[in-house]
């Protein structure tokens, strides 16, 4: 990937994995390239995450939206990984039209994917027509680990409004490592290297920087 780089995690609807998916490729991508995460969620979970590793990464502190405008007029070199929160704000579509990359975490069940469809392409039109040509790039994520057919069924949903949204090929089935290397700090990767949910991320971390990992 070309530096700078945003990679903003965003989806108006709490829960689906937003944070856990911002951490992850932030901690793992901080291993080939220089990372920075910002958190925009009043939560602040992924600076909770952050603050208790051996070496955290670097994290900007943005106040507000017009601050951030300024912010990302200036960019280093270097991978931004932002997590919102799981609601509509200036700030939250402010990080959606600065990203490179925009990942809409998402279930497959078929409420997440009709709320998806309802609510968020809303958003993202919206953000086209601010002027950029951004498409929201869909992880299927905690999707039950013997789920086939709904992944498919959803995949075709969400696919069928092609002009507001891509779909990645890897799926982040519902795994408990998630939350237990949240607990200590982890990424999924670090927590337990050759455990299923490692072998997802890595395939994401793949896909995202095209092979590089
Ligand atoms: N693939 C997964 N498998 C199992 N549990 C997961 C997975 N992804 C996330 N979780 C768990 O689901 C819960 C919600 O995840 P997370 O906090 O990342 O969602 P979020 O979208 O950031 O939520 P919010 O909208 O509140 O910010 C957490 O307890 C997290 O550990
Ligand atoms: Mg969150």
């Amino acid at each position: 990937m070309q530096l700078p780089y945003i990679i903003t995690v965003a989806h108006q609807k709490g829960g689906t994995g937003k944070t856990t998916t911002a951490v992850n490729l932030a901690v793992e991508f901080s291993k080939t390239h220089p990372v920075t995460l910002i958190d925009f969620d009043a939560q602040h979970l992924a600076t909770f995450f952050n603050q208790r590793r051996d070496t955290p990464l670097p994290m900007a502190q943005i106040d507000g939206a017009e601050a951030f405008k300024e912010y990302v007029e200036d960019l280093e070199p270097r991978l931004y990984v932002i997590d919102v929160g799981g609601f509509d704000s200036t700030l939250t579509r402010y990080a959606m039209i600065a990203a490179d990359l925009l990942i809409t975490p998402v279930n497959t069940d078929y409420m997440e994917v009709a709320s998806l469809m309802r609510s968020f392409t809303k958003i993202i039109h919206a953000v086209q027509q601010a002027g950029k040509p951004l498409r929201a790039k869909v992880l299927f994520s905690r999707v039950h680990p013997s789920a086939k057919h709904a992944i498919e069924e959803a995949k075709e949903l969400v696919e069928s409004k092609g002009e507001f949204f891509e779909v990645f090929d890897t799926v982040i089935r519902y795994r408990a490592d998630y939350d237990r290397a949240y607990k200590q700090a982890k990424s999924v990767i670090e927590y337990r290297p050759y455990g299923d949910a490692s072998m997802e991320m890595q395939q994401l971390i793949k896909e995202i920087d095209h092979g590089k990992i």
